[in-house]
This record gives C-alpha cells, sequence and structure tokens, in this order.
C-alpha cells in the first residue's frame, strides 16, 4: 500500500485485511502492549484545521508502537502559502517515514501524495475522512460480526464522512441510505461511482430526503455536524434547513431495536444529535472514537509494511 488518501482507492480485501489488523492490534494492546514495529519511524502530522481525536489517536498509535510523530500546526507549515505543497512534500520526505495531513482542499492532500517519496495519510480533507470510516468499520464489526447486508443510514449533511462511510459501505457490501436535505447531498459524481461498486458487492444504496422513512429498519444511524469545518459563514443557513435531521429518542425509536447511533465527533450536542441519544443505550460515540487509535496502527503497519 503506497498511500491511504481515499477509501475508494483500496480493494474489499485491503480494507478488510486493515480492519482484521486492526482488530488483533486492539486486543495484543489491551493484552501486553503492542510490540514495537514502528521502532525507528516517525509520522509528520499536517494540521490545516483543528483536531482532537485524529491528532492525539495517531500520535498515540506511533508512541504505543514504538514510534514517534511530528505536530506541524497551520501557521508553521503553511501549505501552499510559505511553500509550495510539492516543496514541503519533498523536504518532509527527508525527514520523517510517513506524512498525515489534515487539509481544506482534497487536492492538497493529492499534491502532497504525488511529490513525497513516503507514504501520505488523508487525516480529512473537504471530500473525505479514509481513517474515520476505517474506525466506524472496525465498532460496526465488533457490534454486529458479519456485516454484509447490515442497514446503515447516514442523517444529515452529505459531507466527508458520509462519502467516506458509503465509500466503506459498498466496498464491504453493507446497504447504505442517506436522508439529506435537498442541496445538501453528496456530490454526484461520487455517487454514480459508487453505484457501480455496489452492484459489484450486492450493496443497497438509497439517496432520501426523509430521515424517518430512512431509519427503518436501520442498525446503524450515523450523523454528523450540520456545519463542518471551512464552511462556518453557512451556520447560521444550515442551522435553518437542517432541525428535521437531528437524531434525537423519536427518530431512533423507528429504527431497528437493536441499532447502533455513531458520530464522528466533534458533536453538537441539540443540534445533529440529542443529549439523551448521545449517552443512551443505543450511543457508540466514545468505544468508535477510542477506535480510531487502533485501526490507524492498522493503516500505518501496512503503510509501513510491517506487522
Ligand atoms: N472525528 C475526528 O476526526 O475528530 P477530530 O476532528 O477531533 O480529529
Ligand atoms: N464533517 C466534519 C468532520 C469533523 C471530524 C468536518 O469536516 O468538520
Amino acid at each position: 500500500m503506497e498511500h491511504f488518501l481515499d477509501i475508494a482507492d483500496h480493494s474489499p480485501e485491503e480494507l478488510q485485511d486493515i480492519l482484521d489488523l486492526g482488530s488483533r492490534l486492539k486486543k495484543e494492546y489491551f493484552a501486553k502492549g503492542n510490540p514495537g514495529l514502528f521502532k525507528g519511524k516517525v509520522l509528520g502530522m499536517i494540521f490545516q484545521k483543528p483536531s482532537l481525536r485524529t491528532r492525539v489517536s495517531f500520535d498515540m498509535a506511533m508512541r504505543h508502537m514504538g514510534g514517534d510523530a511530528l505536530y506541524l500546526s497551520p501557521n508553521e507549515i503553511g501549505l501552499g502559502k510559505r511553500e509550495s505543497i510539492a516543496d514541503v512534500a519533498r523536504v518532509l520526505s527527508g525527514y520523517v517515514q510517513a506524512m498525515m495531513a489534515r487539509v481544506f482542499e482534497h487536492a492538497h492532500v493529492l499534491e502532497l501524495a504525488k511529490w513525497s517519496s513516503v507514504p501520505v495519510i488523508n487525516g480529512l480533507s473537504d471530500l473525505s475522512h479514509p481513517c474515520q470510516a476505517m474506525a466506524d468499520a472496525l465498532t460496526i464489526e465488533e457490534k454486529f460480526g458479519i456485516t454484509k447486508g447490515l442497514n446503515v443510514v447516514f442523517v444529515g449533511d452529505g459531507n466527508n464522512v458520509a462519502v467516506s462511510l458509503m465509500q466503506i459501505a459498498v466496498k464491504l457490501g453493507w446497504n447504505f441510505s442517506i436522508a439529506s436535505p435537498e442541496g445538501y447531498d453528496m456530490p454526484t459524481g461520487i455517487i454514480e461511482k459508487n453505484r457501480k461498486v455496489a452492484a459489484g458487492t450486492g450493496s443497497k444504496l438509497a439517496f432520501l430526503r426523509d430521515p424517518h422513512q430512512a431509519v427503518k429498519n436501520a442498525q446503524v444511524i450515523y450523523t454528523d455536524t450540520w456545519t463542518s469545518m471551512g464552511q462556518e459563514e453557512e451556520t447560521a443557513k444550515r442551522e435553518a434547513v437542517f432541525p428535521p435531521y437531528q437524531v434525537n429518542t423519536k427518530l431512533v425509536d423507528e429504527a431497528d431495536k437493536d441499532v447502533i447511533v455513531m458520530h464522528c465527533l466533534p458533536a453538537h450536542r441539540n443540534h445533529e444529535l440529542t443529549d439523551d441519544v448521545a449517552d443512551g443505550l443505543h450511543s457508540v460515540i466514545f468505544p468508535q472514537a477510542h477506535n480510531r487509535l487502533h485501526a490507524q496502527k492498522a493503516i500505518l503497519a501496512r503503510l509501513f509494511g510491517v506487522a
């Protein structure tokens, strides 16, 4: 595996292998700690936006495995501003063994990968959040075991997190539905590409407006913020449109009785997700966040060619 930029770039077998490894590394971590497989390896972490989970879980993943991580703030790097992305990539390639980047424009992480001679990981772009999807899949597999044919429903904005969830759904043969308001759909090109993948793996895809229709028979309900990082000037407009898409007790009660509720976090409580649901019996939001650590250890291990 050369880079980890998008779920769509990887085969179902490759993704399942990473998930299985993540699960194995998780068990090992709790039994006796992870071995020093990343000894001598440093991950450079470029952030153009804030982060709690991505920053800390990648840093700790490297440390647990005997390596190290370097946080590079927006002000220090000035990706594409202080210095061209191509130059940043070529300079950093001489210092670190892999890079993770959280960027505004997806094209920027692709540009880093184009010029880097070490693996590059997409730590969230405007288009996708593949590391989140891997942790989500690990969490879903832990809850349900065999997941082919599982009904996964995203309620809300057709954003980066929704795109990566759909991409992993079609790769792994889950059924995926999304209910989003008009004007907040996923990009058409991405939908069409995923329809083709779904046809091969047997996933059923549905793009709906009505969240109540979407959650019928849902075994997973997933939501995310109504306003992603970089869209702050649209906050008021979005706050007016999205309330019917709130994941609350009434909506959860319309799903399968054993439904799990997921959110990539940070959550805007009592906006897209009510407190009673976030802290209720169906919620897996904290184990899901913790699984970032284990899934990312596996992604890193495959990129480093160890384990
Ligand atoms: N879910 C997620 O990526 O969280 P952070 O923005 O805190 O990294
Ligand atoms: N959709 C959110 C995810 C944050 C992890 C954003 O891009 O801000």
